[in-house]
């Protein structure tokens, strides 16, 4: 992911601790997130007695851990195979189950950073299919250093998957060379099934221009997932996050609907992030 006002909380706290970050407990002073009528978990206003007085309901325990893991950096000290990788592991898990489930041949992911998440995808997908693919666009290289500065102990350019089953490309992918060359690597790999992963910008026009640039290439029951549709409630606030994005691009795209079959761990970075193109006269409902 890129991320431009995470970019500037972070870039001191960077400038000051290269390599060694992930040593300190940072802890950044962030807003408390939008109230629960934002909410939109799954299961939002289930009561959870914790038997000590005290009841939350589930929308109080996960907009909880989301806060901390906004304010503590979570999101950056996950490491795959020593590669920075930007996910939270719930989700990364939910994505591996989806991966064995549908068994796209084809991943195409908006925001590389620095390139675990793909390396980590890729290995999912060729271990059922060896000859599947993840094309990751990024408009900068930052394999060798994140989006918030960290320097990975492992480089994903070292990962023998890095320019075979992982293609990275470095541009804007709503720029028309971008898709032109998109386009060509699916034909090329004679792709049947792609799967999208935004992940990019986080911001309700880049969202959106990416969505409705690439959703064609998603074939009937296949699946985009737009991540971190919780900032809505948090970082960006007032309809500019991903989440306005996913409810303009439904307005606008035909056939897309919102599926929750990934969304059972209950935190997660992308509430009514996923979604399916279920064209009329189409069961899509095994499909997954
Ligand atoms: C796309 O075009 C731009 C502008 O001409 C160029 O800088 C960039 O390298 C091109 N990218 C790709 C992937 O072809
Ligand atoms: C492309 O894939 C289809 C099935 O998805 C297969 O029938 C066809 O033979 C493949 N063509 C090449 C050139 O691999």
């Amino acid at each position: 992911m890129w991320e431009s006002s995470r970019v500037a909380r972070l870039s001191l706290v960077a400038s000051m601790c290269v390599g060694v970050c992930a040593e300190f407990n940072i802890e950044l002073d962030i807003p408390p997130p939008l109230p629960a009528e934002h909410s939109i978990y799954v299961d939002k206003d289930q009561v959870v007695d914790l038997g000590n007085g005290k009841k939350l309901t589930v929308d109080d325990i996960v907009i909880g851990m989301e806060y901390l893991f906004e304010r503590r950096v979570l999101y950056d000290k996950q490491r795959w195979r020593g590669m920075i990788m930007e996910q939270n592991p719930l989700d990364a898990f939910a994505i591996q189950h989806f991966l064995y489930k549908a068994k796209p041949d084809v991943l195409i992911e908006f925001g590389t950073n620095t390139g675990g998440a793909a390396v980590f995808y890729a290995e999912m997908m060729t271990a059922y299919n060896p000859a599947s693919h993840v094309i990751t666009i990024d408009p900068f290289d930052r394999v060798s250093r994140s989006h918030t500065g960290y320097v990975p102990e492992v480089l994903a350019s070292s990962s023998p998957l890095w320019g075979t089953a992982v293609r990275p490309i470095v541009g804007d992918p709503t720029w028309r060379n971008v898709s032109a060359l998109v386009r060509k690597l699916l034909r090329d790999f004679n792709a049947s099934s792609v799967f999208i992963i935004e992940d990019g910008r986080h911001r309700r026009h880049s969202v959106l221009s990416n969505l409705l640039m690439y959703h064609d290439l998603v074939k009937p029951c296949g699946w985009i997932l737009v991540q971190d549709t919780r900032l809505d409630r948090t970082l960006h606030r007032a309809g500019e996050g991903p989440y306005a994005a996913v409810k303009e691009f439904l307005t606008l795209a035909p056939y897309y609907r919102i599926r929750r079959d990934f969304e059972y761990y209950l935190f997660t970075n992308n509430p009514m992030g996923w979604l399916q193109k279920v064209p009329p006269n189409h069961d899509c409902s095994n499909e997954r």
